[in-house]
């Protein structure tokens, strides 16, 4: 395993999230509430180009006793990657797909040193 520089901590806070070919190895790095996550581009479903797809904030719908709804919600803080191959939606901090938990992408360590982030690939 190599230490990759992909750019500086600013620029890349600033485009929110951008994938690299490493040797082709793609990787997704995210900025999200002030912290950095990486995911390998490769949905557990059929391997569609996660990283590429659009970002959601979590959808919520309270469900009643008696089986009304009180509407949609979007959550304050969870962001969700859609795959745009089907549409399985993975948590932008931890990689799971919310309906399973255990369906997750395959991570990448990401850190910052010197204002520079890095992955180890
Ligand atoms: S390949 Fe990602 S949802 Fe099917």
């Amino acid at each position: 395993m190599s230490a990759v520089c992909v750019g500086s901590a600013d620029e890349l806070k600033e485009a929110g999230r951008k994938v690299f070919d490493l040797e082709g190895t793609e990787i997704g790095v995210f900025h999200h509430e002030g912290a950095f996550y990486a995911w390998h581009n490769n949905c557990p479903h059929q391997g569609g180009p996660v990283c590429q797809g659009r970002l959601f904030r979590l959808v919520e719908e309270e469900v009643e006793a008696n089986r009304e709804t009180r509407g949609r919600r979007y959550h304050e803080s969870r962001v969700n990657i859609v795959c745009p191959w089907h549409g399985i939606e993975y948590d932008v901090k931890t990689g799971q797909f919310p309906g399973n938990p255990a369906m997750a992408l395959t991570p990448a360590k990401v850190y910052v040193e010197n204002g520079e982030v890095f992955l180890d690939v």
